[in-house]
């Protein structure tokens, strides 16, 4: 079942939605060379505390891989699509891309969201993924309006991207979400024929985050039993936001 929010309830998920923004606004800002993931991980939990919220990802328990999340963000540099862990080993330099995703709790609701960066200069391709993969998100936004269903969102994303001859991850997928980190209903980035196709109605709140790799789509969970590669080493780009149905068309959760 799809959770329909109330207006009282989509106020609290905003509230969520904008204190994940500030957070990746800060993060981004503190983007460049020598900076480590560790650095951005430290900065990022006192941003949530300060807020009086909780950190949705740290402790969080994965069935697939059979223990819990350690760090309040995921900081995914270049062939990691998702899940990479923040290390004071792993300094920034010129040329990366780096996915810095994160989620909070406040008040029993959560924020979910996540960005690609662009670390000093990087070639005119990489440029383009992540263009691409932004752009793809925001058109998938479009389509979150009442009376459209799901195979509209997951199918918009799936067409701009791979008509544009990148690839798209299908083992991770976006998803509800309210006063879990994770809800019903589950959402591709492309069309998945074997699963349902609910019509969206006003209330229901939607994480979408198209992962995208200049390569082949195949991914791998590294030995850490969470960083998820690009099996070819290609590049990997990530964006996410919340969005909710409302009458009057989509409204994202997690941008001013
Ligand atoms: N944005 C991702 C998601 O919504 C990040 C989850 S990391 C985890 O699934 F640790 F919480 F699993
Ligand atoms: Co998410």
């Amino acid at each position: 079942m799809i959770v329909r929010r109330s207006a009282i309830e989509l106020d609290k998920l905003r509230r969520s939605g904008l204190l994940v923004y500030r957070i990746l606004e800060d993060l981004k800002a503190m983007v460049s060379e020598g900076v480590t993931t560790r650095d951005l991980e430290i900065a990022a939990e006192k941003m949530i505390a300060d807020a009086g919220a909780k950190p949705a990802f740290k402790g969080y328990y994965s069935q697939a891989s059979g223990v819990k999340y350690p760090f309040v963000l995921c900081t995914s540099i270049n062939e990691e699509v998702v899940h990479g862990m923040p290390s004071s080993k792993r300094k920034l330099k010129s040329g990366d891309i780096v996915s810095i995703d994160t989620g909070v709790q406040l008040n029993g609701y959560f924020g979910d969201s996540a960005v690609t960066v662009a670390v000093g200069e990087v070639n005119d391709s990489v440029k383009r993924l992540l263009k691409i993969t932004e752009e793809s998100l925001e058109l998938a936004i479009d389509r979150v309006r009442a009376g459209n269903r799901l195979f509209d969102i997951c199918g918009t994303v799936e067409k701009y991207v791979t008509s544009n001859g990148f690839s798209i991850v299908r083992e991770f997928v976006g998803h509800g979400i309210g006063t879990s980190l994770h809800e019903e209903p589950q959402i591709p980035n492309y069309v998945d024929r074997r699963g349902e196709n609910p019509r969206l109605k006003p209330g229901m709140v939607l994480a979408i985050e198209p992962m995208v790799n200049a390569g082949k789509p195949d991914t791998k969970v590294l030995s850490d039993k969470w960083t998820a590669v690009a099996k070819d080493g290609s590049y990997s780009a990530h964006f996410e936001h919340m969005v909710a149905v409302t009458e009057n068309g989509p409204w994202v959760l997690s941008r001013p």
